[in-house]
Formats: structure tokens, C-alpha cells, sequence
């Protein structure tokens, strides 16, 4: 039997974590779930007030209200399991955001789409766990370093965030055509290599937890090998009967095929992983309209040089518009076959754990 993912106090007896998946694609429901089954469930706050009351006139506020809602709500299902949030540093009033998060009670925050260089301040003396995403040796070693000489202090935990996972990717178009599995392999030695140094420094093990393309225990079994603490997974929860997006949203991970998965220049500056249909060729042609409403969700948009409104994009596909839609996804979506429970995934995480 493999150890239990060790986060300081919290303890999931299933080493995986539920990646957040904005907008609305992991709310209270999925996290809940994840958490109730002994992994870590979490919810994203991209944008998560959308289907509440106020939403248009005050986007900001709403979505800062509904983060107690959800939290309250996932902890509520999970019985007491472990629930924290992602929460994007690009996202407009980030520091809010965590405040938020960190008053309802979050069990841990985790940060990536930008450094969170300010994470540890805004978390305080709370009891929630702060932990950065990262792609690459080199971020990992500037926010360690940062937040060791700003701070005095290391992350709770570690993500690595891989060429295959889905949402935004912390990768140029040229380095995802250039990174095959066994190049990104060596970048994650370097960056387990550098967590142990801090983590010898603080004398506490930082855990490190390898995100994008774990599908099933096969892919788990592989990362913890490579020396990670536990594994994030995303794209699998999706076609989940618990999963908060619309049942069309999910149906289209079922017919998607290899082919149909793309990446995207997204509005936000980053590339992104999504499967292709009518709203991209639209957008390849320039053909969406370019007049909309603005939510307030990114800090950096320039709305007159942008294509589409990102918000817009992803509140239309995760309702089951899709025609209007950007369907994030990572790399293995075209796996999906049939729609599962998420105690059915955990226990097939659960298994092959077992057997470690
Ligand atoms: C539909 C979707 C939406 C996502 N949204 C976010 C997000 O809002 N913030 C974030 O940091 N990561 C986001 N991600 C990335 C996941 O949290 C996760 O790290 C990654 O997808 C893991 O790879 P996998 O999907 O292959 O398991 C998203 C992924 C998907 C599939």
C-alpha cells in the first residue's frame, strides 16, 4: 500500500487531486464528491457565481459570495473530506479571491495561470494550505526562492502541470510540439530535485503532485514512480454524473476523437486545450461577434485587440451551448467511453495504489 497524500494536518488517503476546472466545470458537486471518496476536491473560482442572481450587473461580487456557498456546499457532501480551491493569478481582484476562499474556510488554495508571488501573505496565519502550479524547474525555483526570501517560508505542495493537462497551458505552441513525455520526464527530476533542497530547509516534506494526462491508475502508478507524492487529475472527472457542467458539455468529451482535440490562442495570452467544433472555425475565421459585455475576470484584457470574450466562451460551454462554446479539455479526452461515477474512478485510483 502507497502513502497517503500528506498535506501538514490534512491527510487524503487517496494520493489524487481533482484539478479545478473553470468556469463551472468543477464546482461544489464534483469537489464535494472527490473529497467524500478520500481524494482532495476542488473547486474552481473562475467565474463560479455565473448561474447565481447578480451575476451580470456584479460579476465580482457575486462570484466572491458564491465561493462560501460552494465551500460550505463540498464540504457539506464530502462529510469532512478535503476541500480547497483553485484560483487563478491572472484572474482581476486575485487577492479578494483568496481572502475569500481563506474566510470560508478552504482547506487548501492552489494558484496557477501566473506566479503567486503574494500567495503566503493573503493566506496569513490561516489554516489553509497554499500551493503554486508550475511548469517548469525554472518557476518552481523562482517562487520557492521568493517566497523563502519575502516570506520565510515553502509551499504546502507542489503541482507540476504537464503539456497534456487542460484549461490554459503554462507552455508556448512551439514547446507543446517540442515536449514529448520523456523530455518533460527530466524537467520533473529537476523540479523534485529542487523541492527536496527547501524541503530539507524547512524540514518538512513539501509533497509534489504531477498534473496532466493522469487518465487512471496506470498513469498514477508511472508519476509516483517518477518520486511525486500523489497525482492531479482533471479531464477524467468531467464525464462524471457529479461533474457541475451540463450533461451536452460532457456528451461532447464522449465523441470527441484524438483529431478533434486542439490547441487554441485563448484571449488570455496562453494557449489552450480544447476539442474542436463550430465555435473555433468561427474563430479561425474571425467571424464571432466582437461586441460583449465585460465580467471583469482578467486582470490583463484588452478587449478591442481580442477575438472573443473568454467568459462568454466558457459560461456558454459548460450551459451545453456549444455552438457558442470553447470545451476545454486536456490531451486524453477522446478516452472517455462512458459516463461514471466518481466513486467508481477513485476506486480504480484506489486499487492500483493498493497494489504500490
Ligand atoms: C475543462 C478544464 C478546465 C480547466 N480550468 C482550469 C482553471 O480554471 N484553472 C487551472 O488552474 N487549471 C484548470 N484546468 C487544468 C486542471 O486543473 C488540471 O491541472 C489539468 O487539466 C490536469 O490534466 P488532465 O486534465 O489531463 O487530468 C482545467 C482543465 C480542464 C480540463
Amino acid at each position: 500500500m502507497g502513502k497517503p497524500l500528506v498535506i501538514r494536518d490534512l491527510i487524503a488517503e487517496i494520493p489524487v487531486i481533482q484539478g479545478g476546472m473553470g468556469v463551472g466545470v468543477s464546482l461544489s458537486g464534483l469537489a464535494g464528491n472527490v473529497a467524500k471518496c478520500g481524494g482532495v476536491g476542488i473547486i474552481s473560482t473562475a467565474q463560479i457565481g455565473y448561474q447565481e442572481q447578480g451575476f451580470a450587473e456584479h460579476p465580482i461580487e457575486t462570484n466572491l459570495k458564491a465561493i462560501g456557498t460552494h465551500i460550505r456546499r463540498a464540504k457539506e457532501i464530502s462529510g469532512g473530506g478535503i476541500v480547497g480551491v483553485n484560483i487563478m493569478v491572472a484572474t482581476r481582484k486575485y487577492g479578494e479571491y483568496v481572502k475569500a476562499a481563506v474566510a470560508a474556510g478552504a482547506d487548501l488554495v492552489i494558484s496557477g495561470a501566473g506566479l503567486p508571488t503574494e500567495l503566503p501573505a493573503l493566506a496569513g496565519e490561516s489554516r489553509t494550505k497554499i500551493a503554486p502550479i508550475v511548469s517548469s524547474a525554472k518557476s518552481a525555483s523562482v517562487i520557492c526562492k521568493l517566497w523563502d526570501r519575502k516570506f520565510h517560508r515553502c509551499p504546502d505542495l507542489l503541482v507540476i502541470e504537464g503539456p497534456k493537462a487542460g484549461g490554459h497551458l503554462g507552455f508556448s505552441r512551439e514547446e507543446l510540439e517540442r515536449l514529448d513525455g520523456e523530455a518533460y520526464e527530466e524537467e520533473i527530476k529537476s523540479i523534485l530535485a529542487l523541492v527536496r533542497q527547501y524541503s530539507e530547509k524547512y524540514q518538512y516534506h513539501i509533497p509534489v503532485v504531477i498534473a496532466g494526462g493522469i487518465y487512471g491508475g496506470d498513469e498514477m502508478r508511472h508519476a509516483l514512480g517518477l518520486g511525486a507524492d500523489g497525482v492531479q487529475a482533471a479531464t477524467r472527472f468531467v464525464t462524471t454524473f457529479e461533474c457541475d457542467a451540463s450533461e451536452a458539455y460532457k456528451q461532447a468529451y464522449l465523441a470527441a476523437k484524438k483529431e478533434d482535440i486542439q490547441i487554441v490562442k485563448s484571449p488570455v495570452g496562453m494557449p489552450g486545450r480544447a476539442i474542436r467544433n463550430e465555435f473555433i472555425r468561427r474563430a479561425e475565421e474571425g467571424a464571432l461577434d466582437s461586441h460583449w459585455k465585460c465580467y471583469q475576470c482578467l486582470e490583463k484584457c484588452s478587449q478591442k485587440d481580442i477575438p472573443y470574450c473568454i467568459t462568454d466562451a466558457l459560461i456558454n460551454a459548460v450551459k451545453g451551448n456549444l455552438d457558442h462554446g470553447l470545451i476545454f479539455c486536456g490531451a486524453d479526452a477522446w478516452r472517455a467511453e462512458k459516463m461514471e461515477h466518481v466513486s467508481e474512478i477513485m476506486e480504480e485510483f484506489r486499487k492500483e495504489f493498493a497494489k504500490i
